[in-house]
């Protein structure tokens, strides 16, 4: 068996993260959401794994490089344009050659890994295998409709009546019979070759689609407010380390990592936190659920269930929350006089102003 992981796409709704770096990259507790998938992968004994890559081809490169460090081997599958995750699969038809194969998106989260559903496929070998989670808000998924034995009958894309309440995960399992779908299916309304599409194809042929109801937690980081909640999910499980240097005005409360090199005084820090390699906390509060990446430096200052990639500075900003910010950003405060604000933002930037 084989594995293909999506990596490529366009993020637009992790705007303007997105423009400059890979949204599977972006860090859950330190750690890029793609690393979490790529050992859940490896968990499953499976060493071959494509990564479809796009836009952000050379940065994913970058970071995961032959796969070795996994335990993995990769092959990497470049898609020109996002057009669609069947499209992705038709593209990775040599690499997947005649084998089953698990299909994993790069931004999903699923805790507890997927190697109960990969075996249960293994052993039972439908045509095709969906993991699938009851939401509350089944009108912005995929959503399936089951028989009694647990078959899919019917697949509905962002139904605006759902018949269930069971969402698509991001996990998806097939044997060749997929191939000949992805072929016969035409781009759907929005212009992609859409994976439900195929799914449905394969059941109106009357293939056999079974699907597993996962009860672990499962996110698609694809929004700030999700990648937040994984983030403060995945910190819960943190283990307390302090390897940097922590002087005795700072306080440490409760669940915290702080990575060697990272300098902490006259701070207050309130976990599950995690404070990365090299950066500088000074005068500041740093509340619960917040993940610092390397070199970062918060002065003067209070941060809360937030993200901060590499490289970036928070200075004499009284309270940050919930909040994403990149890489190697400065966030300041405004001058009192004159009253107005001067701001240097990227496209579809989304900004909170209190004035
Ligand atoms: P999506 O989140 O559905 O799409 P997107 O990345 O274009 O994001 P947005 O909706 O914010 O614009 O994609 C799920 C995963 O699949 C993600 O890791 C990107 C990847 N993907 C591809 O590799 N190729 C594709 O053609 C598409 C649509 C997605």
């Amino acid at each position: 068996m084989k594995a293909l992981i999506l990596s490529g796409g366009a993020g637009t709704r992790l705007r303007p993260i997105t423009h400059t770096s890979a949204k599977q990259l972006v860090p859950v507790a330190n750690k890029p959401v793609l690393f979490y998938g790529l050992e859940a992968i490896a968990e499953t004994g499976i060493i071959e794994v494509g990564i479809v890559v796009g836009d952000t081809a050379k940065e994913i490169m970058e970071a995961v490089g032959d796969g070795s460090r996994f335990g993995i081997k990769v092959t990497y599958i470049p898609q020109e344009s996002p057009l669609g995750l069947a499209h992705a699969v038709l593209i990775a038809r040599d690499f997947l050659g005649d084998e089953d194969f698990v299909m994993y998106l790069g931004d999903n989260f699923i805790v507890g890994g997927i190697t109960g559903p990969v075996d249960r496929f293994r052993a039972e070998r439908p045509d095709a295998g969906i993991l699938l989670t009851k939401v509350s808000d089944p009108g912005s998924f995929g959503v399936a409709e089951l028989d009694i034995d647990g078959r899919v009958v019917g697949l509905e894309e962002k139904p605006e009546f759902p018949r269930s309440e069971l969402a698509l995960v991001g996990v998806y399992l097939f044997t060749p019979v997929v191939h000949e779908a992805v072929r016969a299916i035409e781009p759907s309304g929005r212009g992609e070759l859409e994976i439900t599409d195929a799914l449905q194809w394969l059941i109106d042929r009357g293939r056999d689609v079974r699907s597993t109801v996962i009860s672990g937690y499962w996110k698609d980081t694809g929004k700030v407010s999700d990648l937040l909640e994984v983030n403060r999910t995945v910190l819960e499980t943190v283990e307390p380390l302090v390897e940097g240097v922590v002087d005795d005005t700072s306080v440490i409360i409760g669940r915290v990592r702080i990575e060697a090199g990272a300098r902490v005084s006259g701070s207050r820090i309130v976990g599950p936190a995690i404070i990365g390699a090299n950066t500088v906390i000074r005068d500041a509060y740093i509340g619960p659920f917040t993940a610092l990446s390397e070199g970062c430096r918060i002065e003067d200052s209070e941060i809360e269930y937030s993200i901060v990639l590499r490289g970036s500075s928070v200075t004499g900003v009284r309270r940050v929350e919930a909040s994403l910010i990149g890489r190697d950003v400065e966030v300041t405060p405004a001058p009192r006089n004159p009253a107005a604000h001067r701001l240097v933002l990227g496209d579809h930037s989304r900004v909170q102003i209190s004035s």
